[in-house]
């Protein structure tokens, strides 16, 4: 939960890559405030419980990774009612906050009336977060996030007073508009306007690969929560680094070498949670640590993608990481 005067540091969403065992692996490894969850869509039928658990196994325990990293409930959609429906689901479920997604670029998502389409529509944003938020009991807090805008940076001001309106208790806001998809830079500034209008805090989001780059988008935003999503993941050492920076861990001193990542153990830890949940093939596994290592090669600092991307089993991968698996 984001409250004004206290730091926070954030698991961003991301569909296909922060699922349950990444986000029990982040919970672990990481040093996050919460997670939230990849996006439930809500179409034209309302998901049934059974659903929400297979999406976000961690509502049967409390809302939390294994570990105890609270997990927030992310939903997808344009009709205020259906998405009110579903909110008070996943509350039935064990959702403890909700967020509502109003960033998502896909088209196909978009063409079914959901994400940032409706960024073109902020009396849409204003009705279906008041729908969620009359929906649910007080103490569940109803978040709601967002891109800069359609195709205009300035939409966010309109549609970020609409979600406050109708009474998200933060807002996240990712630097971007649909049209700017992922290419760089994400912009910053617009995200320090809204948070001195808004009277509700504002987590800043978008780009923060590194220290430095977080640093920088604290200085542009004047904001006191973020949200960490590829530099999180291509750097497993940023979100200690950002965390102890905001005093959410205790200062340490500075590294003193370059050492390269040692990915055995996250990558370790991947393994574990994936083999803990649902059957997973053998291939599906090896496919998700090549899109982590992948996203590491792109972004961060790991250099051998190359001869790991030919890899055909989880212990080639790790051989060629330098040690045989060891399954724990
Ligand atoms: C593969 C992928 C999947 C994503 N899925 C979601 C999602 O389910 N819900 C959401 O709100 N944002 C989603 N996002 C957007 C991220 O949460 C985040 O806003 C974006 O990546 C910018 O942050 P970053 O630069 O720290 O990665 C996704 C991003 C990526 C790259």
């Amino acid at each position: 939960m984001v409250v004004p005067d206290t730091p926070a540091l954030i698991l961003a969403p991301m569909e296909g890559l922060t699922d349950a065992p990444m986000r029990a692996v982040q919970g672990e490894l990481g040093a996050f405030t919460f997670a939230v969850s990849e996006f439930l869509r809500v179409s034209a039928v309302v998901p049934p419980a059974h659903v929400f658990h297979r999406h976000v196994p961690e509502l049967r325990q409390g809302a939390r990774t294994p570990s105890g990293l609270p997990v927030h409930v992310q939903l997808l959609g344009g009709d205020p009612g259906r998405m009110a429906e579903a909110a008070v689901v996943a509350c039935d479920a064990g959702a403890q906050a909700v967020d509502i997604n109003f960033g998502c670029p896909a088209p196909t998502v978009n063409r079914h009336d959901g994400g940032a389409t409706l960024l073109k529509h902020p009396k849409r944003i204003r009705e279906i977060v008041a729908a969620v938020r009359g929906a649910l009991p007080r103490d569940v807090p109803v978040s709601a996030k967002l891109r800069l805008g359609w195709d205009s940076e300035d939409a966010i001001f309109e549609n970020a007073a609409m979600a406050a309106e109708g009474g998200a208790a933060w807002l996240t806001i990712h630097g971007r508009t649909r049209e700017q998809g992922y290419k760089p830079p994400a912009l910053w500034c617009p995200i320090r306007v809204v948070r001195e209008c808004l009277g509700i805090p504002v987590v800043a989001n978008g780009d923060i690969w590194s220290l430095a780059a977080f640093r920088r988008c604290r200085e542009e935003t004047g904001c006191i929560h973020f949200m960490l999503g590829r530099g999180a993941l291509a750097d497993p050492s940023l979100s200690h680094q950002v965390a102890r920076e905001l005093g959410l861990l205790p200062a340490a001193p500075p590294p003193t070498d370059d050492t390269p990542v040692d990915w055995r153990p996250p990558l370790t830890r991947l393994l574990h949670w994936t083999e803990c949940g649902p059957a997973t093939s053998p291939g599906r596994i090896v496919c998700r640590f090549k899109q982590w290592l992948k996203i590491a090669s792109l972004y961060g600092t790991f250099t051998d993608f190359e001869s790991i991307k030919r890899a055909q089993s989880v212990e080639e991968i790790f051989t060629l990481l330098g040690r045989p698996v060891d399954r724990c």
